[in-house]
């Protein structure tokens, strides 16, 4: 490109790599060795998240850093109970129980650090820009973890999305007032490799879908 047609504004040729990279390589992990997330590396993965944009800057993501092995075990069989209501209603719709029961859908006992993100209670005050969209608040603690998934990427950690638990048991579990919501179990930490695709894809689970079959022009394609 002539120099003179550069935008100024653009991140040089090898940041964007890395940006892109990051995006490329990011994956929602399952498998993790036990040993410990630096608090530092901890820290700055927090920061990356609280840079999201938010819903009138709401900023409502809450998150909870579970220190306590006791209740780290709690969090797990929770999500062990809703694995196994999740199995029962896949083999009702599609006889796919056994199959997903073979899955792995969580690291929670052998990651380094476990996270639980919520959105935060008094989210009816917030009206700037969720009038018509309430769950414009959930969409905004979704640009944190995913700041947070990249950023701990980025770190060479792999971080796994769990949403395998009943919210009401999770929040009384925490003590999460009732106007708040527990979305999102985050397990981060070291790994040994990180999938060359999402595991799902790697199992046979599911395939992923190309991308000339979502976008679309002036008008919805069926
Ligand atoms: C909102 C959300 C919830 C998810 N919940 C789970 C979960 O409970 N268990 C699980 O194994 N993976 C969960 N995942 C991970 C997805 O299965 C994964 O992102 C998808 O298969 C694509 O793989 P990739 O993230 O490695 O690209 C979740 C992902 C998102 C975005």
């Amino acid at each position: 490109m002539p120099e003179k047609m550069k935008n100024p504004n653009a991140y040089n040729p090898s940041e964007q790599r890395a940006i892109y990279r990051v995006i490329a390589e990011r994956r929602d992990m399952r498998h993790f060795r036990n040993d410990p997330v630096a608090p530092e590396v901890l820290q700055r993965l927090l920061n990356a998240a609280h840079h999201a944009p938010s819903v009138g800057l709401m900023q409502p993501w809450r998150f909870i850093r579970i220190t306590d092995i006791a209740l780290r075990k709690q969090i797990y069989d929770l999500v062990q109970d809703e694995r196994l209501r999740t199995a029962k209603a896949i083999g009702e719709q599609s006889q796919r129980e056994d199959e997903f029961m073979r899955l792995k859908v969580e690291g929670i006992m052998q990651c380094g650090e476990l996270l639980v993100a919520s959105l935060c209670d008094h989210r009816e005050d917030h009206i700037f820009g969720r009038r018509t969209i309430p769950e414009m608040d959930l969409a905004s603690v979704c640009c944190a973890i995913q700041n947070l998934w990249l950023a701990a990427r980025a770190e060479g950690l792999g971080m796994g999305w769990v949403s395998m638990f009943e919210p009401v048991s999770l929040g009384a579990l925490l003590g999460i007032p009732a106007g708040a919501k527990p979305v999102a179990i985050l397990c981060i930490g070291h790994v040994e490799a990180f999938y060359q695709a999402p595991m799902l894809v790697e199992e046979g689970w599911a395939t992923e879908r190309p991308i000339s079959e979502m976008v679309m022009e002036n008008r919805w394609k069926p």
